[in-house]
């Protein structure tokens, strides 16, 4: 059965919009858990836009299910990892000025890194995730880079502009998981999944889990994030 990883990002980002005390993403965290979230996934950005140093050790000491932390691979960032010490990390690439993670992690360029990355994680126990885009040469680069999990970028099947597009790209998504399940990968997937476009993927069977933060916190303004969650939930099992 396919998981369901909250992302409690933007519970921080309206906090910060007026750089006060509440909503707290912990409490959040907490709800969501409750509500049947299998696991609880932030990004600490680098210019701390939304979740800060301490929401993540708080996050750490305070809930139950995996802990998946999103994380540039800067010496900074990595370190904060390593003494926190979350269930996984996620790597993704990170340009201060985009609005949300933009590509996936080219793995074929960073391989060098992410290999020095992946060995002070696996000293301390772990799990590293890539966040890639369907493509089949960044997928066996990832396989190549010792990880054994990899978080396929759905955002341009999210974003297709017409049926033939989001056919397109749903196919790339499918040959993608499949290609990467043969050379022994978990995958995951991840990125403007929504209350519309995230059932179509259940078809994808290797699909372990499915990442989803925005729709989820934007639906909980009508619903309540508890129910919000529950409903994301339903359609991913
Ligand atoms: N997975 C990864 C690796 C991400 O970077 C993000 C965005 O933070 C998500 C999933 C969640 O994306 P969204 O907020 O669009 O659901």
């Amino acid at each position: 059965m396919p998981e369901l990883g909250v992302n409690i990002d933007h519970v921080a980002t309206i906090r910060e919009a007026r750089k006060i005390d509440y909503p707290n993403p912990v409490e959040a965290a907490l709800l969501c858990q409750r509500s049947g979230a299998d696991s609880i996934v932030c990004h600490l950005r680098e210019d701390r836009r939304h979740i800060q140093d301490r929401d993540l050790r708080e996050l750490k000491k305070a809930i139950k299910v995996k802990l998946n932390l999103e994380m540039a691979m800067s010496e900074e960032i990595v370190n904060i990892a390593l003494r926190v010490k979350p269930d996984q990390i996620t790597l993704v690439p990170e340009k201060r000025r985009e609005l949300t993670t933009e590509g996936g992690l080219d793995v074929l360029a960073r391989a060098k890194r992410i290999k020095s990355v992946l060995k002070k994680m696996k000293k301390r126990n772990i799990k590293v995730s890539l966040f890639i885009d369907p493509d089949k040469r960044q997928i066996k680069a990832a396989m190549e880079s010792g990880v054994g999990m990899i978080e396929l970028h759905t955002g341009c099947y999210a974003n297709a502009r017409n049926k033939k597009e989001k056919k397109r790209e749903f196919e790339l998504l499918r040959a993608s998981a499949e290609f990467a399940k043969r050379i022994g990968l978990s995958v995951f997937a991840g990125h403007g999944l929504n209350y519309k476009n995230t059932a179509p993927l259940r078809k994808i069977k290797e699909i372990e889990e499915y990442n989803i933060g925005h729709s989820i916190i934007a639906r909980s303004v009508f619903v309540g994030l508890g129910k919000a969650v529950k409903e994301m939930k339903a359609l991913v099992t």
